[in-house]
């Protein structure tokens, strides 16, 4: 049997998707008993993409996907909450199932078109939309069923990994690393959703749907990216022995949820620090298991392609055997979790040149202890014991300007 699908989109993942049918059909094929044909691919512009011309038939209208009744599987690889969902709606509407890699809309309108999947007995699979090549959602969906997931960490933003590994290994600047990140097309077409840490939040959104069955939305949580980082605090940081990554953290306690995305300073020798440039990584921890630590390329044209590829094939297996119609996370969490700000860490804080015992008398009435405290040309900087965040959201308020604050992991 033949299976035809269609791509909105042949940008960085949608190409790498048209080249893993063409170059690994034989085992496609094979193992999941159908051949995969892409037969229309949405794109903008078509003479930007006429070198597609020859593998596929291009089209600006999205109607003639949606109105071909060959085509069973719509896959968007376009990016971007619009006209992403309107069209994502009417495929589902129409009764066609659906993959798409697209984690804003699915951190954003994921709740609405699960019910339109669900209504129209269509699939609506997204594993490419979390941590990029990582097949991290549907390991969460099957093999954490008899378990229960305490706590996720990790890097889940390839593009700020590699900005930050580029600028401390090659003293790039962070402009010119992150002009490279667009050209290997690990940024988004947009980066700022990168580099502000929201494409990361995103992703920690998803996780914790299949992680703890919750629903959490962006404004529910503090998301920090990199782009405010200074360079005074990347070397002070690196000569107190610590890396600096961006971290995705979300932490069960009861019925609790700590969740935050920030860039937190990392002891050069742990595990996390030592994953370079565009690699992600997640270490799970659960009742079970222990840690368990998932790593791999979270961007990039081929290893997106590939998790967009299995979701094509599981998909493809549904229809052969007419079971269409499920849910691809079917965890959902009756109590919700309140979120809290009281999980302790010791904190990297820099201050403008400050007196030291206005400095201590602060930190005394907040109850906040000092590990060490240095000063540096015109800043002071303080390594606190663990705190909590609300301990330091209080410093704020005291008037005093806290310039740089990051978690110690
Ligand atoms: N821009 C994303 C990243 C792509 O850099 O991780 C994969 O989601």
């Amino acid at each position: 049997m033949t299976v035809k699908i269609a791509l909105l989109g042949l940008g960085t993942v949608g190409s790498g998707v048209l080249n893993i049918i063409k170059k690994n059909n034989g085992k496609i094929e094979q193992t999941s008993g159908q051949t995969i044909v892409v037969k229309k691919a949405l794109v903008r512009n078509l003479q930007k993409y006429q070198e597609f011309a020859e593998k596929v038939s291009l089209t600006t209208d999205f109607n003639e996907i949606l109105s071909d009744p060959e085509i069973k599987i719509v896959t968007d690889v376009m990016g971007g909450l619009h006209p992403a969902k309107e069209y994502i709606s009417e495929a589902l509407s129409a009764g066609k199932n659906v993959v798409t890699a697209n984690k804003d809309l699915m951190a954003v309108f994921g709740s609405e078109l699960i019910k339109l999947a669900q209504d129209n007995h269509c699939d609506l699979m997204y594993d490419a939309s979390a941590a990029g090549g990582i097949p991290i959602l549907r390991t969460l969906s099957d093999s954490y069923v008899g378990d229960h997931i305490l706590e996720i960490q990790g890097i889940v933003n390839g593009t700020t990994n590699y900005i930050l590994s580029q600028m401390d290994e090659k003293g790039l600047s962070y402009a010119a690393a992150l002009k490279r990140a667009q050209e290997l097309g690990f940024a988004e077409a947009y980066p700022t959703n990168d580099v502000t840490g929201k494409d990361a939040a995103y992703k920690m959104i998803l996780l914790c749907q299949f992680a703890f069955g919750v629903h959490i939305k962006l404004s529910d949580f503090s998301v920090q990216g990199i782009n405010h980082l200074q360079g005074f605090d990347l070397q002070q940081a690196k000569k107190l022995g610590y890396t600096i990554k961006l971290i995705g953290i979300a932490k069960k306690i009861a019925d609790q949820l700590f969740i935050e995305v920030a860039p937190c300073l990392l002891s050069n020798d742990a595990l996390m620090a030592n994953i370079k440039n565009e690699i992600n990584a997640l270490q799970i921890v659960s009742e079970n298991l222990g840690t368990a630590l998932l790593t791999g390329p979270g961007a990039g044209s081929i290893a997106t392609a590939n998790s967009v590829m299995n979701d094509i094939v599981s998909e493809v297996r549904n229809l052969a055997h007419k079971n269409t119609g499920q849910l691809f996370n079917r965890f959902s969490n009756e109590d919700s979790l309140d979120i809290t700000k009281d999980v302790k860490y010791p904190y990297y804080l820099s201050f403008a040149q400050e007196k030291i015992a206005h400095l201590s008398q602060i930190f005394d009435e907040l109850g906040i202890e000092i590990q060490e405290l240095k000063q540096i040309e015109d800043r002071t900087i303080v390594i606190t014991k663990a705190i909590t965040r609300r301990q330091l959201e209080k410093m704020t308020t005291t008037g005093v300007k806290i310039l740089a604050s990051y978690k110690i992991l």
